[in-house]
């Protein structure tokens, strides 16, 4: 790797759709900034459907992240935009809205409390009958009963995502240090770099910690300032059609677990996913498969049709209050910018925006990773 005698501005540990797009926005201000991850967007962003739902995802009690979501969602048009113009490549933005269907009237009462709800936040919820949820989506199956139109969510694609903000990052000037980071340096207390497993030590006035489920696992990082961040394994499946099956996202609770459909427009529809609690274990299992076409058929039969594609396991970094930790620790120079549990691509343009002092001080402090570190 290059000699960087004067060091960086920003060093991101994690490359992934977190730790790039706070990197990507750090460059573009003119930062000198780094990346170090052995492998970037291998992890949970490449296994990630891409949902930008902040209605339909979140539990309508959780009002913070409902905050915070709508804030990121408000962002992603003009970071779609920037990204395209940075990175050279289109992230299939789209903004046609989740459907949340049901079934029985268990569903229908969720849905019609939902709606009551967002309607209250004054967000677009539409409650719709059986048959106007299959006039919007012809290939619904016969048995949904009613559905709520969440018609401000979006989604993209992750997997451009990342690719176009890592050829933005390197083409702004920022580095990417392929290698696993060993320990952190430190000087009098304050942050001064990382090490690195290849041997190399990255001087850095600023760390951030974006590591996603292994944020608290980091070799050499004082383990006060680690976050409290497990692994929730989700498993997702593409299928591909010749044409696009569904015009927007559909979701629904089906055998007691929500599943989505996320259709791209190139017939690709991601289903997923499964949500598990099995430490940090990537395999893919015949019962998550299993489980995944088996409540995708019940939503739209017409799935088993499809070609298999692909099917991943990404490790999502879940945190105790459900909140992402993102802002400084009490090391200083030490940042956070992790535990986006379902919603790291949502999050993405919000969290670059809070790493770099960019974003309304409310929502700074909802994510403040102070709020477990006080009493350590
Ligand atoms: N955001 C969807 C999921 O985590 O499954």
């Amino acid at each position: 790797m290059e000699d960087h005698p004067g060091g960086f501005d920003l060093l991101v540990v994690g490359g992934g759709v977190i730790g790039l797009s706070v990197a990507w926005r750090a460059a573009r201000r003119g930062l000198r900034t780094a990346v170090a991850d052995p492998a970037p967007a291998s992890g949970a962003s490449h296994a990630a459907a891409g949902m930008l739902a902040p209605v339909s995802e979140v539990t309508y009690t959780e009002e913070p992240l409902l905050r915070l979501g709508l804030a990121s969602l408000s962002r992603w048009p003009s970071f779609a935009a920037e990204l395209a113009a940075d990175g050279g490549l289109d992230v299939d933005y789209r903004a046609d809205g989740t459907l949340d269907v049901a079934f029985g009237s268990d569903d229908l009462a969720a849905l019609e409390e939902l709606a009551v709800f967002a309607g209250g936040l004054g967000l677009p919820a539409e409650h719709l009958t059986g048959r106007e949820c299959r006039r919007l989506e012809p290939m619904l199956a016969p048995s949904v009963r009613g559905g709520l139109l969440a018609g401000g969510d979006a989604w993209v694609d992750p997997r451009k995502v990342t690719a176009g903000l890592l050829t933005a990052l390197e083409r702004l000037g920022g580095v990417l240090a392929r290698s696993r980071v060993t320990g952190l340096e430190t000087s009098a207390g304050a942050v001064t770099g990382v090490r690195l497993a290849c041997g190399t030590t990255l001087g850095a006035h600023r760390v951030v910690l974006a590591a996603g489920a292994w944020s608290g696992t980091v070799d050499g990082f004082p383990p006060e300032a680690l976050p409290p961040v497990r692994p929730v394994k989700g498993q997702i499946v593409r299928l591909r059609s010749p044409a696009p099956l569904l015009r927007r996202c559909v979701r629904g609770v089906v055998h007691g677990s929500s599943v989505y459909l996320v259709p791209r427009g190139d017939g690709e529809l991601v289903v997923g996913a499964t949500q598990e609690e099995m430490g940090f274990d990537t395999r893919v299992t015949a019962g998550g498969l299993w489980e995944l076409l088996r409540d995708a058929r019940e939503l739209v039969p017409g799935v088993t049709e499809l070609e298999l594609a692909d099917v991943v396991a990404g490790l999502r970094p879940g945190t105790p209050d459900n909140l992402p930790l993102i802002g400084p620790t009490n090391v200083p120079g030490l940042f956070l910018a992790t535990g986006h549990h379902r919603g790291g691509v949502l999050l993405a343009p919000l969290t670059a925006a809070l790493c770099l002092g960019e974003a309304d001080g409310d929502l700074s402090a909802i994510c403040s990773p102070l709020r477990f570190q006080e009493h350590r």
